[in-house]
């Protein structure tokens, strides 16, 4: 029986996000313990301070998805060597009103692809300072993937047996991660 829950945030609004494929793979690779729910972002209004006092309905959803998660995992494309606007605007709702940071003390792991040789590296990158200025605990490692087409069948399944091996041996570092180091999630937002 799972024990813990994952929010996974696939950092695309793209219909046929490559992303989001490859964090439904994860989802279906599955690890002890986890359950996963893939957590909705392009419904999030761009970021305004101004509506920081009555916050829209999909930001208050949003906000408690990622406050009753144990764990995150972060799937990213990468936009001009950095994150895509989509992703970093989730994030700041996440981190805002000040003293209602979703992020801080969360465990999160980063992974994530594009048809390029170094797989949306630099995006991690950039990714990884970004959560950890806001006190996310970031698992170590690097998990950089090249999409290829057919990587991801229609069922979810990675069908290169050696991407699979890694995106499982990913996913199980994470499970142990999580079952070492997670509290109970707080339910408010
Ligand atoms: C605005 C824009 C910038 C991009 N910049 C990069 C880049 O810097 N590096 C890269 O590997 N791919 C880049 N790409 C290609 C993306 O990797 C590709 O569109 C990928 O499918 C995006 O992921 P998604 O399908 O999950 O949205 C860029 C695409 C767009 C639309």
């Amino acid at each position: 029986m799972a024990q813990f829950k994952v929010a996974l945030i696939a950092g695309s609004n793209r219909r046929e996000s490559i992303n989001r494929k490859l964090a439904q793979a994860l989802a279906r690779l599955g690890a002890p313990g986890l359950e996963f729910k893939l957590v909705q972002i392009d419904d999030l209004p761009i970021y305004n301070q101004d509506n920081e006092g009555s916050l829209p309905a999909s930001v208050v959803r949003f906000k408690s998805e990622i406050a009753a998660a144990d764990g995150i995992v972060f799937v990213t494309p990468e936009h001009n060597r950095s994150i895509p606007t989509v992703l970093k605007n989730a994030i700041d709702w996440g981190a805002r009103p000040w003293g209602k940071n979703n992020w801080t003390g969360k465990l999160a792991a980063v992974t994530g692809t594009s048809p390029g040789a170094i797989g949306a590296a630099l995006a991690q990158q950039h990714l990884r300072q970004i959560l950890g200025a806001q006190g996310v605990v970031l698992m170590g490692g690097e998990t950089y993937i090249t999409f290829k087409p057919g990587l991801i069948d229609a069922d979810n399944n990675v069908t290169d047996e050696s991407v699979r091996g890694f995106l499982k041996s990913f996913i199980d570092q994470f499970a142990a991660l999580v079952a070492r180091f997670a509290t109970p999630a707080r339910a408010a937002a």
